[in-house]
């Protein structure tokens, strides 16, 4: 089987991702690092990812996690920045986080071994909800919703699609609102705040998929139930 297959079936990463950490020099096998494409992997051969064991039969773990502000959601930063695997070290299994948040955003974030759900869940084609709480400045108004829900073109002329939006708090000053969208553009909520002139206070990701943070608090973690790991797979 070829490197890139074993690993992401290793649970290491997506396949084009696996390619990109081959490319970098992260993996050897029998002792050798391996930097090109298209190596076999033989029965019985060891393979390494930054020191550490690529095993086919690693376990699947499903991490829902709550990200808080302040961590990137990248598997390592050149800034030295925490990452949301910071708390993962002594996990028994390789982690990767399915998808991404902004550091300046917080709020449910699955990790997983399991490089095929991740793959699944990612591709544009599967357009998984997410839902996103939201405290803007200012009174957001009734033609800033209309935008907001059927679509407003972004920074790069790109229009959004439809969206789920309902405001669940008015002070005047601030207003709570929940959006479900399905696309994953960068920073897409902020973005979309912008393109209809409010700004963005707090935001923070309550559902995703069928899988909802609930009163996890910042920074907590826990294991998906087998109901919720059947959900997302059927996805
Ligand atoms: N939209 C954003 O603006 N940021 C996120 O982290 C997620 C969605």
């Amino acid at each position: 089987m070829r490197l890139q297959k074993y690993l992401s079936q290793c649970g290491v990463a997506s396949r084009r991702k696996c390619e990109e950490i081959i490319r970098a020099g992260r993996v050897a096998v029998d002792g050798v690092v391996v930097t090109e494409m298209g190596v076999r992997v033989e029965e019985g051969a060891r393979v390494l990812v930054d020191g550490k064991p690529a095993l086919r039969e690693a376990e699947k773990r499903y991490i829902l996690y709550h990200k808080p502000m302040g961590e990137v959601s990248t598997v390592s930063d050149p800034e030295g920045r925490a990452t949301v695997l910071s708390r993962f070290r002594d996990f028994p299994v390789r982690l990767y986080p399915v998808g991404r948040l902004d550091y300046d955003t917080e709020g449910l974030l699955l990790l997983t071994n399991d490089g095929e759900l991740t793959q699944n869940l990612l591709h544009p084609s599967r357009e998984v909800d997410k839902v996103y709480l939201v405290r803007v400045r200012g009174d957001v108004e009734a033609e800033a919703l209309r935008g907001l829900r059927e679509g407003v073109p972004l920074d790069d002329g790109r229009k959004t699609a439809r969206a789920g939006v309902r405001v669940t708090r008015r002070t005047g000053d601030e207003a709570v609102l929940l959006v479900t969208i399905h696309e994953g553009r960068n920073r897409q909520v902020r973005r979309m705040f912008d393109a209809v002139g409010y700004t963005v206070l707090m935001l923070r990701r309550v559902r995703f998929g069928p899988l909802a943070l609930g009163s996890l608090q910042r920074g907590q973690w826990r294991e998906l139930t087998e109901e919720e790991v059947r959900k997302v797979k059927s996805l």
